[in-house]
C-alpha cells in the first residue's frame, strides 16, 4: 500500500503571530516545511547569548530547510502594526491565505490585587491583538473568496482558571470572535476555528511540571495545520489538543426544563434538572438557541 499524498500548502501564503518560539514556531515550521510562505511575527528581542531576534531565528531555520519565510517585528497590540503587517504581506506576496493569532503573553495575578496594567496588557495582545490583525486579513480574504483563520484559545479560557482573570477572559473573547468570524465569513469560502493547546514552552515551562515531558508544542502544530488547510471544511470548532490527544470542545445546552410561571422557587425547586447535561444541544448560532424554545415548550 502506498501512502496517501501529503497535505500540501504550497502557493499558500501565512501569517503566524508570536511565531518567534513555543507554539507559533512550531506551526511556522510545519507550514513551510509543506509549501506554505510564512510571515513569522514576533517584537520579542535578542535574547542572552543569540545573535538573532527570535523572528529571524525561526525565518533562518526555515530558509535553511528550504523553505520560504520572512520575518516581522510588529506587535500585535500595535492597531497599526498590525495593519501594516497585513498589508505589506499582501502587497509583497499578492495574497494572503492563511492567518494563525497565536501571540500571547501572562500577567497573572488574583483578580483583587490585578492592575490596570495587567489587565491591559493581555487583553490588548490575546483579544485586540487579534482583532487588529484579523480585520484586515479577513476584509481581504472574503474578498479573495478565500482564507483560513485561526484564534488561540486556552483551558484557562474555556474552563476557567485561578489567578487569571484577565488570561481568562481574553481567550473566552477569542471564541466568541472566531465563532462571528466563522458566521460572517462562511459564504465567502474564509473559515474561523479556534485551538485550545497545551504544550511545554517558555509561557508554561515553570508550572507543568512532570507533565511537561509529554507535551511537546510539535504535538500541536498538526492540528492548526489541518484548521488551516484548504481541505478542512470545519468552521466555528475548537479543538482541544496536547500531548497527541486531540478532542472536540463545544458549547452545548442542556435539555432544560419549560416553566409557565418561573418563580425563584420555580427555578430553586428545578435546579437539578436545569443542570442536567444528558440530552444536550450545540446550538450553531445564537438564533439557534432560540429556536430551542418551541422543542422545550411543545
Ligand atoms: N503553552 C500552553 O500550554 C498554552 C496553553 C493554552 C494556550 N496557549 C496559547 O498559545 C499561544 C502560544 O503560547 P506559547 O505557549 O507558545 O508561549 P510562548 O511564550 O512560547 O510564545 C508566545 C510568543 O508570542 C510572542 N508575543 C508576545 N507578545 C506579542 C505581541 N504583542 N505581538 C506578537 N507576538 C507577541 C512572544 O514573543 C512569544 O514568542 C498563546 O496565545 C498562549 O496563550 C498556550
Amino acid at each position: 500500500m502506498t501512502d496517501p499524498p501529503e497535505l500540501r500548502f504550497d502557493g499558500r501564503i501565512a501569517i503566524v503571530t508570536g511565531a518567534g518560539g513555543g507554539l507559533g514556531r512550531e506551526h511556522a515550521l510545519l507550514l513551510a516545511a509543506r509549501g506554505a510562505t510564512v510571515v513569522v511575527n514576533d517584537p520579542a528581542p535578542v535574547r542572552a547569548g543569540v545573535d538573532r531576534r527570535p523572528a529571524n531565528s525561526v525565518v533562518a531555520e526555515i530558509v535553511d530547510a528550504g523553505g520560504s519565510a520572512v520575518a516581522n517585528l510588529d506587535s500585535v497590540a500595535d492597531r497599526a502594526g498590525a495593519a501594516n503587517l497585513v498589508s505589506n504581506t499582501i502587497s509583497e506576496f499578492g495574497r494572503l491565505d492563511i492567518l494563525i493569532n497565536n501571540a500571547g503573553i501572562l500577567r497573572d495575578s488574583t483578580f483583587h490585587k490585578m492592575s490596570d496594567e495587567q489587565i491591559d496588557a493581555v487583553l490588548d495582545v490575546h483579544l485586540r491583538g487579534a482583532m487588529w490583525i484579523s480585520r484586515p486579513a479577513f476584509a481581504h480574504m472574503r474578498e479573495q473568496g478565500y482564507g483560513r483563520i485561526l484564534v488561540t484559545t486556552s483551558a484557562a479560557g474555556l474552563f476557567g482558571n485561578f489567578g487569571q482573570a484577565n488570561y481568562c477572559a481574553a481567550k473566552a473573547g477569542l471564541v466568541g470572535f472566531a465563532r462571528a468570524l466563522a458566521q460572517e465569513g462562511r459564504k465567502k469560502g474564509v473559515t474561523a476555528n479556534i485551538l485550545a493547546p497545551v504544550a511545554c514552552t517558555a509561557m508554561t515551562e515553570d508550572i507543568l511540571g512532570p507533565l511537561a515531558q509529554r507535551l511537546d508544542p510539535a504535538l500541536v502544530a498538526p492540528v492548526a495545520a489541518w484548521l488551516v488547510h484548504e481541505d478542512c471544511a470545519l468552521n466555528g470548532e475548537i479543538l482541544s489538543a496536547f500531548g497527541g490527544r486531540v478532542a472536540r470542545a463545544f458549547t452545548a445546552i442542556g435539555p432544560g426544563v419549560f416553566l409557565d410561571e418561573p418563580t425563584i422557587e420555580a427555578i430553586r425547586d428545578n435546579e437539578a434538572r436545569i443542570l442536567a447535561e444528558d440530552g444536550y444541544t450545540v446550538p450553531r448560532n445564537a438564533a439557534g438557541e432560540l429556536g430551542l424554545l418551541p422543542t422545550v415548550a411543545g
